[in-house]
């Protein structure tokens, strides 16, 4: 009979396909099925993102829990970032788990299965030829790794720490993956990277160099694939060529993530960023004169030591000039293994708070403002994702969320979609019939 296997994954979504990838490899080399219940699993796994303090705080408790409900022979592993970072003292501080596993190790999932306390954790462990066992959460929608790791080293971010210097996946495997995607039913692929439009610096093999521009037209020549999604960008590598055939490119999504992080350059500076606020405005104004109608969403860190009123007032002077149609925003949060974790210019915390709020609020009205005009439009949605209450949900080519109600003989399917009700961040529709 097979065991079970419980996986909880946290952070971003490399992290949602290395998930993939482990079931994959436990599944056919292991016999190991999903279960939703951690109490009756053979082994469970938490997936762990070590990007800001909160959730590795939450890891321990979490363990915890998990090891008083857990089956008395069941084993407990922890993966990715936060196994990178702390490796053995997460078994020093909670010795009933079984095995530690980094990210960009996963590949070794199996081998460390059966070696108690093993604790694998080299962060340059080379994995960006390997032939993955095949699993998708679902077959609609596929994600796809083009590079592994990061090389550069902004001053707050721990993932250089964690997932080691940057390898570019050869592009003939990247094809391949997609090829074998659309052949399962995806319409849609999503290519992920933590430096996507860096695609190419570096391969562990000799292969043919490419840069993301050609790596995009390459992928959009497999037949019967519809759409391309990708992150991240980074501002600094979004040159004029990039953008031109992001807007020329019908099967790429005009959905564009662009982390501005600070809109003050002295901040930036101090960040490693390698762009200015100025630089930041143009790309943007250039994506929008190339593809008016791009969804542009952003991440802004608050509070990063020694910003002061001035700069904060610079970052809010870029979001109601770009008016982004989603920003992710955190308080600034010390890391270890960071350059920045030695800067002693702290923020207070209650300022940090009281920015983070602002430019919440603002933001809410900008959403409040744009989603006015949602209704009434009309959008050519790729569903998929069943919901529990009768709704499917899909995304539009400009990436609105957007659901209506139906069932599943519309996964995998696309709809001409009006939108009847609008609000920040989720439209709701009604199929169009011809
Ligand atoms: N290369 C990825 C970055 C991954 S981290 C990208 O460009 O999207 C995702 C986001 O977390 C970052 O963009 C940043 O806004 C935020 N972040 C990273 N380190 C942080 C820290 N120390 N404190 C607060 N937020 C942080
Ligand atoms: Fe982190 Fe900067 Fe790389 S945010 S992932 S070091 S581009």
């Amino acid at each position: 009979m097979a065991k079970k296997l419980f996986i909880e994954t946290l952070g971003c979504a490399m992290n949602v396909r290395d998930s993939e990838h482990m079931i994959a490899e436990l599944n056919q080399k292991e016999d190991y099925e999903l279960t939703t219940q951690a109490r009756e699993a053979d082994l469970i796994v938490i997936n762990t993102c070590s990007v800001r303090e909160k959730p590795v705080h939450k890891l321990f408790s979490e363990l915890g829990v998990f090891n008083k409900l857990k089956k008395e022979s069941a084993k407990i592993g922890v993966t990715g970032c936060t196994a990178s970072h702390l490796g053995e003292e997460i078994i020093k501080r909670a010795p009933y788990v079984n095995f530690v596993l980094g990210a960009r190790n996963v590949s070794k999932i199996t081998d460390v299965l059966h070696r108690d306390k093993a604790v694998e954790t080299e962060i340059n462990y080379d994995e960006s030829e390997f032939a993955f066992k095949d699993f998708r959460t679902s077959p609609y929608k596929s994600f796809i790794n083009i590079s592994i790791g990061c090389d550069k080293q902004c001053t707050f971010c721990i993932v250089p720490h964690t997932r080691g210097e940057e390898i570019s996946i050869p592009s003939n495997l990247i094809v391949d993956e997609a090829r074998r995607s659309v052949a399962r039913g995806a319409r849609e692929i999503f290519l992920l990277g933590q430096n996507v439009n860096n695609y190419g610096r570096r391969f562990s093999g000799d292969h043919k160099t490419m840069n993301f521009t050609q790596l995009l037209r390459e992928v959009s020549a497999v037949e019967g694939l519809e759409r391309i999604r990708f992150t991240s960008p980074h501002p600094l590598h979004m040159d004029d060529a990039f953008i031109e055939e992001f807007a020329a490119n019908p099967k790429i999504c005009k959905s564009m993530h662009v982390p501005l992080q600070s809109g003050s350059t002295a901040i930036l500076q101090k960040m490693k960023r390698g762009y200015s606020k100025e630089w930041f405005l143009n790309r943007i104004e250039t994506l929008r004169s190339l593809a008016p109608h791009t969804f542009i969403s952003t991440d802004i860190i608050v509070a990063f030591p020694g910003e002061c009123d001035a700069d904060f007032q610079e970052t809010m002077e870029v979001v109601e000039e770009v008016k982004f149609d989603q920003i992710f925003s955190f308080k600034y949060s010390p890391r270890p293994h960071t350059e920045a974790e030695h800067f002693t210019d702290v923020v207070d915390s209650a300022v940090a708070s009281e920015r983070l709020t602002h430019l919440q609020k603002v933001q809410d009205a900008i959403l409040d403002e744009k989603s006015r005009h949602y209704v009434g439009q009309r959008h050519r949605v790729y569903f998929e994702e069943l919901r529990q209450d009768g709704y499917i949900a899909g995304r539009s080519h400009n990436n609105l969320a957007i659901r209506v109600k139906g069932g599943e003989e519309l996964l995998g399917t696309f709809a001409e979609v009006e939108i009847t009700q609008s609000a920040r961040l989720s439209q709701i529709g009604a199929i169009v019939v011809a």
